[in-house]
C-alpha cells in the first residue's frame, strides 16, 4: 500500500475521493467549511509533487440527475478560498466535457467533477422503480444496475486518473463506486490522503490506547440510533455521560435498562443529568423553566441540560484523562438551549489544556464545537458521522477496506 508522502506523483493525474457534503444555507453559501478545509493538505501534496488532482465527492442525497440544488458548482468558490488556486468545473461526472478535460488536465491544475450522487450508478441503487415493484423486482433492478451501469461508471471515473487516494474519510462507510468499488483499477497506485490516515490514526489511538480515566459523551436526540454504539463503547470506557434529548426518553427505553446492567456489571459510571431545561416549544421565544430531567411536565420538552448538570458534567470532564465527544447536550441551534453543550464544550476545552485527548465527532458536535470557536482548543475535530460511530463500533468500513486489500 502506498501512502501519499512516498508516491511519486511528477506527470501524474490524482482523482482523489473527497467528502464535500458540507452544509449549504438558502444562498448556496457554504456554512460550515471544516470538511473542505481537512481536505486541503491532501490536495496541495499533490500538486506541489508535480500533479495534477481531478476532485470527486456527492453532495446531499439527490434522487434524479442534474437536481441543481445539489451541484457541487455551488462549492467551487470556497474551494478556491481555501486552496488559494483556480479550480475547473466539469459540469458532470460522466460524458465527453468531464473527459476531455480530465485527459487534458496539465500538471498543478485542479479539476472538480459533477456530484457523483447525480448517477444512480454511485451508490447502486436503482431509480424510477414502480411504486408497487415487488422484493424481486427491486433485487433483480439492483442486480442489473450493479452488473451493467455501475462496473462502467466506475471504469469510466478510473480512466480519468492515474491514480487513487480516497480522503473521504465522512463517506467510507459506504461501498459506493467512488469510495470502495474504483480501488480496483488501481491496484498498485491507490492510497489514503491525509484525511483519511489522521482520522484512522486519531481514533485508533482513542480506541486502543486511551489514556484513563476514559469518557465518552454521547448526545443527541435519538436514543434508538446510538444504543449499538454506547453498549460497543463500554468495552473501552470508564465512564459515559448521556446527554441531550436522548436522556429524556432513556429511562422509558427498554434498551435502557439492558445498558445500565451491563454498566453496573463493568463497572462503568454512567453520568446523567439530574435537572433539564424544558420548553413549550422548539422555538427562540418558548418560554422555559428547569424541571428535574426524570419528570417533565406534559407539553414541555427537555431542551438543554440545567445549571446542576452544567456542574457534574463539568466536574466529570475535568476528571478524564481521554474524552470522546458525539452529540450536542441540548438543542444548540437555538442560542437560549446551547448553554449546556457551551459548558461541555468549554470544560472540554479545559480538560484539554490541562493534558487531555480529546476527540470530537459527528456533524452537530462538530458544528457545535465551531459555534463556541473552541475548534481549536480540542485535541482532534474528526470530518466522520455514519463514518466515525461505524469505525468505532469495530465495523470494517468499506472505503478503507478497498484501500487496504
Ligand atoms: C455524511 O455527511 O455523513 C457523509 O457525507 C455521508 O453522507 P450520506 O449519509 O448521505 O451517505
Amino acid at each position: 500500500m502506498f501512502a501519499i508522502d512516498s508516491y511519486d506523483f511528477k506527470g501524474k493525474r490524482a482523482i482523489i475521493r473527497v467528502d464535500f457534503n458540507v452544509p449549504l444555507n438558502d444562498k448556496f453559501e457554504v456554512t460550515d467549511d471544516t470538511r473542505i478545509r481537512a481536505a486541503i493538505p491532501t490536495i496541495k501534496k499533490v500538486l506541489e509533487k508535480g500533479g495534477a488532482v481531478i476532485l470527486m465527492s456527492h453532495l446531499g442525497r439527490p434522487k434524479k440527475n442534474n437536481d441543481m440544488k445539489f451541484s457541487l458548482e455551488h462549492i467551487v468558490g470556497a474551494i478556491e478560498a481555501r486552496l488559494g488556486h483556480k479550480v475547473l468545473f466539469a459540469g458532470d461526472c460522466m460524458g465527453e466535457k468531464a473527459a476531455e478535460m480530465a485527459k487534458n488536465l496539465k500538471p498543478g491544475e485542479v479539476m472538480l467533477l459533477e456530484n457523483l450522487r447525480f448517477y444512480a450508478e454511485e451508490e447502486g441503487k436503482p431509480r424510477g422503480l414502480a411504486e408497487d415493484a415487488t422484493d424481486e423486482e427491486k433485487k433483480a433492478a439492483k442486480k442489473a444496475l450493479k452488473e451493467g451501469p455501475q462496473k462502467e461508471f466506475v471504469k469510466k471515473l478510473a480512466s480519468y486518473a492515474d491514480c487513487y487516494i480516497n480522503d473521504a474519510f465522512g463517506t467510507a462507510h459506504r461501498a459506493h463506486a467512488s469510495t470502495a468499488l474504483i480501488a480496483e483499477y488501481f491496484p498498485n497506485d491507490k492510497m489514503f490522503g491525509y484525511v483519511m490516515e489522521n482520522e484512522l490514526k486519531a481514533i485508533d489511538g482513542v480506541m486502543q490506547n486511551p489514556q484513563r480515566p476514559f469518557c465518552a459523551i454521547i448526545g443527541g436526540s435519538k436514543v434508538s440510533t446510538k444504543i449499538s454504539i454506547i453498549e460497543k463503547l463500554m468495552e473501552k470506557v470508564d465512564s459515559i455521560i448521556i446527554g441531550g434529548g436522548m436522556t429524556y426518553t432513556f429511562a422509558a427505553a427498554p434498551v435502557a435498562l439492558e445498558i445500565l446492567k451491563k454498566a453496573k456489571e463493568k463497572g462503568i459510571k454512567l453520568v446523567m443529568s439530574p435537572d433539564a431545561l424544558i420548553a413549550d416549544a422548539f422555538s427562540a421565544d418558548a418560554n422555559t423553566a428547569v424541571a428535574p430531567a426524570d419528570n417533565i411536565p406534559d407539553n414541555w420538552e427537555g431542551v438543554d441540560i440545567a445549571d446542576e448538570g452544567k456542574k457534574l458534567f463539568r466536574e466529570h470532564i475535568l476528571g478524564c484523562k481521554t474524552i470522546l465527544w458525539n452529540g450536542p447536550v441540548g438543542v444548540f441551534e437555538i442560542d437560549k438551549f446551547a448553554t449546556g453543550s457551551k459548558a461541555v464544550a468549554e470544560a472540554i476545552a479545559e480538560a484539554t489544556e490541562k493534558g487531555a485527548y480529546s476527540l470530537i465527532g459527528g456533524g452537530d458536535s462538530v458544528a457545535c464545537i465551531n459555534k463556541f470557536g473552541l475548534a481549536n482548543k480540542v485535541s482532534y475535530v474528526s470530518t466522520g458521522g455514519g463514518a466515525l460511530l461505524e469505525y468505532m463500533e469495530g465495523k470494517e468500513l468499506p472505503g478503507v477496506a478497498a484501500i487496504r486489500k
